[in-house]
């Protein structure tokens, strides 16, 4: 008997490797494949039948007969019936879960090549052409519209150009890079070398971060397997050291030179000016990952999906306290309420949803009072926002925002590279305000006398209310004066929680709940 078991990093913490000795050692063919994407139900065993897979999970490795019987109360059935699965519209992900991701055979019987093929078929302005018509945007989180980032390096002259690939997926909650990663290596391949005959780049390099091991060995190995097959096409992987700076795409240009990653200023944009100084597309996995479909199946059949600018699907990665943490590939739109409620099933501790953060540790905090907006770059930037690499993390009532507002200003602290001002000191300064805010809360009045920075006569003069209006014109300055997102973008998670949880900073609540 063939049983399908992913052996993604997820799966493996959840016991897979076991499982899978376990059915190898009852004599089943054995296929590892990349995870399916609901880690509710790992480690998930797909038994191959003449039915199709039949799908069972959670499984341990001491349930192989009933698995095999099909007795197992942990029946699935086909995993397109899940409720899960039933409503993604897997453009990216596609292939994960579903082949050996090292298999270039099962890489091709499944649509892989399809997309370069075409593109080879086309003059690079072609390729470039279908990927402006897809309506594709950065999918790392700013979304820059990819083909005009794709045209700036195909129109700059030069000897030298490179793709460079950020795979550093550094926002909390995120996982959808490690996952396409390390279960379809082969299109992300496909849609770097489809980008470099888009520009004339004969070379790629994957920025993949240091706590991903799993994925820099399966993209070596992927690597070396497909190179005849992306000729003139050539790849090659480097390993981050573990800053979240270095996800910033100058930094971690720096990086890959072998440099301490420091943002630089722009311009000149990478797209003229970027790696060794030459014309460089730097784009996330996801992006370059769309790219294969969209050049197999055309532009349009990408673009008819989606919502408002927002075209095509979203990996979106569902986490934190919540009871079906997983990745849901799906057209933009849905509401941020469907996605917690309805798709992510709720908290999994059972208490009432209060927050959720989208976007990373930068994202804005929302509470259920906004679960009506769409998923969608604009909606959320208009509710004081951004979707960023589409991570939901989600708290339920026993959170703190003052002390989630307080870890965002702590977080840029220890990540900051230092280049600027009001990141490099107004975090830390940030982080010492948040403090006196709590401390000179009404209900707390009593505990200000023992705070060591109260010794300051200039701070302790300062009202609970005067503390508050600082701390809005220090976000004011680090939003408006910081060169990167990291600073930048701090003011997002505190001001959100300072806006929508005001009763934890000890104000009374003034927006509609
Ligand atoms: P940005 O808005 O400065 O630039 C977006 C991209 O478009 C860059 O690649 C830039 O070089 C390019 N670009 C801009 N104008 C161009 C032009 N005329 N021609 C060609 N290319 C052009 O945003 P940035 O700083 O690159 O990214 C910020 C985002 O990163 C945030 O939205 C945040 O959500 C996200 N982020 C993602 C993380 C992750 O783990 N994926 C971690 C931290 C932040
Ligand atoms: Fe460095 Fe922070 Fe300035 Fe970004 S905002 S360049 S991380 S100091």
């Amino acid at each position: 008997t063939r049983v399908f078991i992913s052996r993604d990093m997820a799966s493996v913490a959840l016991g897979a490797d076991t499982v899978a000795e376990a059915f190898a050692k009852a004599g089943c063919e054995v296929v590892r494949t990349g995870s399916r994407g609901l880690f509710a139900i790992e480690p998930l065993v797909e038994v191959e039948t003449d039915a199709g897979r039949i799908a069972y999970g959670p499984i341990g490795p001491g349930d192989v007969k009933a698995v095999l019987d099909g007795t197992h109360a942990n029946r699935i059935g086909p995993i397109g019936e899940h409720p899960f699965f039933s409503g993604q519209q897997r453009f990216t992900f596609a292939r994960c879960g579903v082949i050996d991701p090292l298999s270039m055979r099962g890489y091709a019987a499944n649509g892989g090549w399809k997309g370069l093929d075409a593109a080879h078929a086309l003059s690079p302005q072609e390729v470039v052409d279908a990927v402006k018509a897809s309506g594709l945007r950065g999918r790392g989180g700013a979304g820059f519209p990819t083909g005009i980032k794709w045209q700036t390096v195909l129109d700059t002259p030069a000897h030298e150009k490179f793709i460079v690939c950020n795979a550093d997926e550094g926002d909390s909650g995120t996982f959808a890079d490690r996952m396409l990663m390390e279960g379809d290596p082969f299109h992300l391949i496909e849609g770097m070398a489809i980008a470099g005959h888009a520009v004339g780049a004969r070379h790629g390099f994957i920025y993949i971060r240091s706590e991903y091991p799993f994925a820099v060995e399966t993209m070596h190995e992927a690597i070396a397997r497909a190179a005849s097959r992306i000729e003139p096409f050539t790849l090659e992987v480097r390993v981050g050291a573990g800053a979240y700076v270095c996800g910033e795409e100058t930094s971690l240009l720096d990086s890959i030179e072998g440099k301490r990653g420091e943002v630089r200023a722009k311009p000149p944009l990478p797209a003229i000016e970027g790696l060794w100084g030459k014309p460089t597309v730097i784009n996330n996995v996801l992006s370059l990952s769309a790219v294969p479909f969209i050049l197999a199946e055309g532009p349009q059949a990408y673009a008819d999906v989606g919502f408002g600018r927002s075209r095509g699907t979203m990996p979106i990665q569902i986490a934190g306290n919540v009871k079906n943490g997983g990745l849901y590939e799906v057209g933009f739109g849905l509401t941020l309420g469907e996605l917690v409620n309805q798709i992510g099933g709720g908290t999994a501790s059972g208490r009432p949803v209060r927050a959720v953060q989208v976007g990373g540790p930068l994202g804005a905090y929302f509470p259920p009072s906004m679960f009506h907006l769409p998923f969608d770059y604009e909606a959320f930037a208009e509710a004081g926002g951004l979707i960023g690499h589409a991570g939901i993390t989600v708290f339920d009532d026993t959170v703190d925002m003052a002390k989630m507002a307080r870890f965002a200003m702590e977080f840029c602290a220890v990540e900051s590279c230092g280049k600027c001002t009001p990141c490099r000191i107004g975090s830390t300064r940030g982080t010492e305000l948040i403090d006196r805010i709590v401390a000179k809360a009404p209900r707390k009045a009593d505990t200000v006398e023992t705070l060591p920075q109260m010794r300051n006569a200039g701070t302790a003069a300062r009202t609970h209310d005067e503390e508050i209006e600082l701390l809005r014109d220090l976000c004011d300055t680090m939003k408006h004066g910081s060169l990167c997102a990291l600073g930048g973008f701090t003011p997002y998670p505190v001001l959100s929680a300072l806006d929508h949880f005001p009763e934890d900073f000890g104000s009374a609540h003034v927006h509609a709940a």
